[in-house]
């Protein structure tokens, strides 16, 4: 392994992955390959910059002459796949996107780590694939699919290519199923970039249904050492959970990220809930902590740590909520909330 592809490198998991690798492996270079959709975003890989290991190219994994490009410019020999359409809301709005990129997307850069062969693909997934999950289970690798969100559809179909190239090619891959990250560089779409730069503007946090659903917060560098971990140790063809063992009500995350921020509680405004929302997602982490992994930060020292880095950095995340992001706000929540 020496020169990796990053998909999805400009957005959040896969920047903060990027400035993993290039601190801790001096001998990789990594080449970012990125649409810059709305999520992707440049100034998540300032820190890069001028980096001799370090290269962007900005493209579509959906158009397999940029990828092979890529690829052969590059001499990649692995990649890490991190595209994707990621928010759940936004596709219950509008799912070709998400379909395509994440699905047809995942296909491309399959066919093309085929053609190259390519000595490792590693495929970015997440909890999601194993839907809701009451309490007290907790989701083991081997366990039934069953996506109830048309994103976390595309990504059960993306992880089911994946495996079959492994089957039927013969293809070196590996999957990691991750929980919900949070972190540096998060999108504030998402519920606790959004949570906590409304409750720096004194905005209401706009909670679905009673908040009672339950995540797996999990820090995002805590995350990058797993990928990190399972592409150098993990087992070819297999799947990896990686989160911490421990969910969280999102009415507790909203609570704690107004106490830590010193804001009242009364911010908290339930709105109309999610269709099809996830009750619960929970993980049993043992397979990755039989590799030797564990998480660095729990919950709570992962949320301090977050809520710190949007209060230091505002710099990043005001100039995202303008323009397309407010269009987006009013569709999700003065619209959907009317006409419910
Ligand atoms: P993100 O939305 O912040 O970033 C996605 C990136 O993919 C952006 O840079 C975007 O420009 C790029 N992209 C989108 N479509 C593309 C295309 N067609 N071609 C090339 N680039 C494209 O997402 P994230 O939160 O960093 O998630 C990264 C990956 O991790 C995704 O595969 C997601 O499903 C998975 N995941 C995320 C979480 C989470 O909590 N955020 C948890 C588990 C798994
Ligand atoms: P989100 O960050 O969108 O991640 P995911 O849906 O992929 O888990 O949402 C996390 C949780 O927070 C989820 O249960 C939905 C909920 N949520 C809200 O209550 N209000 C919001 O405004 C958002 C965006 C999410």
């Amino acid at each position: 392994m020496k020169n990796i592809l990053v998909t999805g490198g400009a957005g959040f998991i896969g920047s903060n992955f990027v400035h993993h690798l290039l601190g801790k492996h001096a001998g990789y270079n990594i080449v970012v390959f990125d649409k810059l959709t709305y999520a992707g975003r440049l100034e998540n890989l300032k820190p890069a910059e001028g980096n001799p290991r370090f290269a962007f190219v900005r493209g579509d994994i959906c158009d397999a002459g940029a990828v092979t490009a890529s690829i052969r410019e590059h001499s990649i020999d692995t990649i890490v796949n991190f595209a994707a359409e990621t928010h759940v809301d936004r596709s219950i709005m509008e799912s070709d996107a998400v379909v395509k990129t994440n699905v047809n997307g995942a296909h491309v850069l399959l066919e093309a780590a085929r053609e190259f062969e390519i000595e490792r693909f590693h495929q970015i997934s997440t909890d999601e694939v194993y839907g809701a999950i009451p309490a007290p289970n907790r989701s083991k690798e081997g366990d039934p699919l069953e996506p109830r969100s048309p994103y976390s559809a595309s990504k059960a179909g993306a992880e089911h290519l994946v495996y079959a190239y492994f089957v039927t090619y013969g293809l070196p891959v590996t999957t990691t199923r991750g929980s919900n990250n949070i972190g540096p560089y998060h999108y504030p779409e998402k519920a606790v970039p959004l949570f906590t730069t409304n409750a720096i503007d004194n905005q209401p946090l706009p909670i679905y249904g009673d908040g009672k659903q339950m995540r797996d917060y999990q820090y995002v560098l805590d995350h990058c050492e797993a990928i990190d971990l399972v592409l150098h140790h993990g087992q070819l063809g297999e799947i990896y959970n990686v989160g911490t063992g421990v969910e969280t009500h999102n009415i507790d995350m909203a609570r704690k990220i107004l106490d830590s921020l010193g804001k009242p509680h009364s911010l908290i405004t339930h709105v109309v809930d999610r269709a099809g929302h996830d009750r619960r997602y929970a993980l049993d982490i043992s397979k990755l902590r039989a590799l030797g992994w564990t998480p660095s930060h729990n919950f709570d020292q992962a949320l301090e740590l977050t809520v710190r880095w949007f209060v230091e950095n505002e710099w990043w995340w005001r100039p995202i909520k303008t323009g397309e992001y407010l269009d987006y706000y009013r569709k999700q929540y003065v619209e959907r909330a009317v006409a419910n």
